[in-house]
């Protein structure tokens, strides 16, 4: 037990025999299926470009598939840090409970797993749109290295954090999916559910772990970690600009034909926000997090915008 609200009711034998229950595999959720190219793939709201009027339909449908590439392309490479940044957690106490290791060494390995369904969805959606996607992580993995490494060299709550975030908003992309069933391709859909019924335990694990890490630090250093949040939410955010000037250029490409440069800045802008908005912002606004946030320091989640 901590002192924590969060974590009530939470603890770790349950949270594997319930990832034992939901696992699933790559090849399950794909069945050999493909993606339909001949409508939008996500919600047009993931993208974030319907008021932009000198794009047309066919453009606002190459965007959203663009849209559809960078989800899966930046998750499969953020997810990267996650099980060396669990692996370091279960070696601070080697020969602790016995859940506890299974626990975070299985989260670790269905990240990697994740990883491979991603790095497929990729591969499918070139395959169905019949072209290729540009993306900022490039094959030879310098990027993801270099990010990874970075990533690493921030403190382990903060890490946390952050996971936790991106995890909550795993839950809003898969709610959003099932909602808006109509504008949502139906294996992208069950991609997204396969990936929040292994995330949802995710989330436990994180809250756990968090717990007990805040239980070791000062008050001070508990608001020092939202500041090592925000720096986190910098490094990935400069990762989402780099991707929006990817889906520009498959635009250009794919469509043969020259923006003027403003229309091309106005156009990253737009990508560039709604990529933030879609992947970090639901996930540190989602209500789950405000409340974890909350607890650990009122004055750390205000600087998130946190009341
Ligand atoms: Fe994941
Ligand atoms: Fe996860």
């Amino acid at each position: 037990m901590t002192r924590y609200t969060f974590t009530r009711g939470l603890s770790y034998a349950p949270i594997v025999a319930a990832s034992e229950r939901v696992a699933w595999t790559v090849d399950g959720v794909f069945q050999d299926r493909r993606f339909d190219a001949s409508r939008p793939i996500v919600p047009p709201s993931w993208v974030g470009t319907a008021g932009l009027r000198f794009l047309n339909e066919a453009d606002q449908l190459v965007l959203n598939h663009c849209r559809a590439f960078s989800y899966v392309h930046l998750l499969r490479n953020f997810e990267e840090f996650v099980p060396p940044h669990l692996t370091g957690s279960a070696t601070d106490a080697w020969h602790d409970d016995r859940a506890r290791l299974r626990t975070l060494f299985r989260f670790g390995e269905e990240e990697m797993k994740h990883q491979q369904l991603f790095e497929r969805a990729e591969r499918v959606l070139e395959e169905s749109c019949g072209h290729g996607f540009r993306r900022f992580f490039d094959d030879g993995g310098a990027r993801v290295t270099e990010m990874t490494q970075n990533l690493l060299g921030h403190s382990p709550l903060g890490r946390f954090l952050i996971i936790l975030a991106l995890e909550w908003g795993t839950q809003r992309h898969y709610v959003e999916s099932v909602h808006g069933a109509a504008v949502t391709d139906g294996l992208y859909a069950d991609l997204l559910k396969a990936h929040w019924v292994e995330e949802a335990q995710h989330t436990k694990v994180d809250a756990l772990e968090i717990a007990a890490l805040a239980e070791t630090m000062s008050a001070e250093e508990l608001t020092a970690a939202f500041d090592d949040l925000l720096a986190i939410g910098a490094l990935v955010d400069a990762k989402f600009a780099e991707q929006a000037k990817r889906e520009v250029e498959t635009l250009v490409g794919v469509r043969g034909r020259d923006l003027p440069d403003d229309e091309s800045a106005k156009l990253v802008r737009a990508l560039h926000a709604s990529l933030s908005a879609n992947m970090a912002g639901v996930g540190l606004g989602h209500p789950r997090f405000a409340l974890v946030a909350r607890e650990l320091s009122a004055e750390g989640a205000a600087k998130l915008g946190i009341a």
